[in-house]
């Protein structure tokens, strides 16, 4: 039986892999509906995206909502210095013919969560948690109805990546990442300590665009743009590719490995906002309230991401 998830996200090339991923595997996932949030570039954007590449994957039957056009509280915080100036420049894609659904993201995820049985319906989040905390504020009752949080954001070993205490999901809408963190819901991390482990070099890229379908092709030029700006900043041989970690810990979560442990967010410091506190050794007698991923298997994720991406157009 199919695992039953939403993917909430702010596509971002890293967000669109994540995506047709998802998408390529029918046989674990069923994708009920994907909602887009303001964080990479603005919502109009981001949910643009996300109905380019559901078209690209062939996938047309599942539906796009757009959520939050901006955090809770704070001004929004973009990305185009990494994923250009649409949020998903390198491609040359079709706008899209398919159209947004009417419902606001935030009620189409109570609504699902609500009507759905218990513990069924996996939430799979790639950017800020802007729509999944509004989602448990208007509706405080999916949190016990939903099966698990599955979470890219976040950074402890690695530190921040958008100021050197914080992860950019997390620094965009730090009050609803910990609104999130706070619900009670199983939640697993994957922070950038597991996603810089797990580089795009050269040779991996080259093997999916070798794949020969569209799907390949425009997965090389997604990366090939977005890897420029964090190539320039870490000096290594391959760029993180965050959000694709968050669907396959779902389909191998032997991938990964980590430990149940607290993990806190800071909203209050001007310097250190947006840092997730991550009390990995157990020092404090905090709630464990996360399962916090601190290692990734690389070769054997760009193995199955390859494997799976051969599957669409
Ligand atoms: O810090 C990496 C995260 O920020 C990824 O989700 C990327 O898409 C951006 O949203
Ligand atoms: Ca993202």
């Amino acid at each position: 039986m199919p695992r039953k998830i939403i993917i909430d996200t702010d596509p971002g090339q890293d967000d669109a892999v994540a995506i047709l991923l998802a998408l390529a595997s029918r046989e674990e996932l069923d994708v009920l509906g994907i909602v887009a949030v303001a964080g990479n570039v603005g919502l109009h954007h981001n949910a643009n995206n996300a109905l380019k590449i559901v078209e690209l994957s062939g996938r047309v039957e599942v539906p796009v909502y757009a959520g939050c056009s901006r955090p809770l509280r704070r001004h929004l915080v973009t990305a185009e210095h990494v994923h250009g100036d649409t949020g998903l420049n390198g491609p040359d894609l079709p706008e899209p013919a398919k159209k947004l659904e009417a419902q606001h993201g935030v009620d189409y995820l109570i609504d699902t969560l609500m009507a759905a049985e218990s513990k069924t319906i996996t939430l799979c989040t790639l950017g800020p948690l802007t729509n999944i905390a509004m989602a448990l504020i208007k509706q405080p009752a999916i949190a016990d109805r939903i099966a698990e949080i599955v979470m890219m954001g976040g950074a402890y070993f690695e530190v921040g990546n958008i100021t050197p205490a914080a992860e950019f999901n997390i620094y965009v809408d730090p009050e609803a990442a910990d609104v999130v963190l706070r619900c009670g819901a199983p939640i697993t991390v994957l922070p950038l300590d597991v996603t810089h482990q797990i580089q795009s070099t050269p040779p991996r890229l080259d093997a999916i665009k070798a794949l020969g379908n569209k799907t390949g092709a425009a997965v090389h030029a997604m990366l090939t743009f977005s890897e420029t700006f964090d190539l320039e900043k870490y000096g290594w041989d391959g760029a993180p590719l965050h959000d694709p970690t968050v669907i396959a810990y779902l389909l191998k979560p032997e991938l990964f490995e980590g430990r149940h442990c607290n993990v806190a967010i800071e909203t209050a410091s001007e310097l250190t906002v947006g840092m997730t506190v991550v009390d990995y050794w157990h020092v404090t007698g905090r709630v464990r309230n996360a399962n916090y991923l601190r290692n990734g298997n690389a070769e054997g994720f760009f193995k199955l991401l390859t494997e799976r991406l051969a599957r669409l157009p």
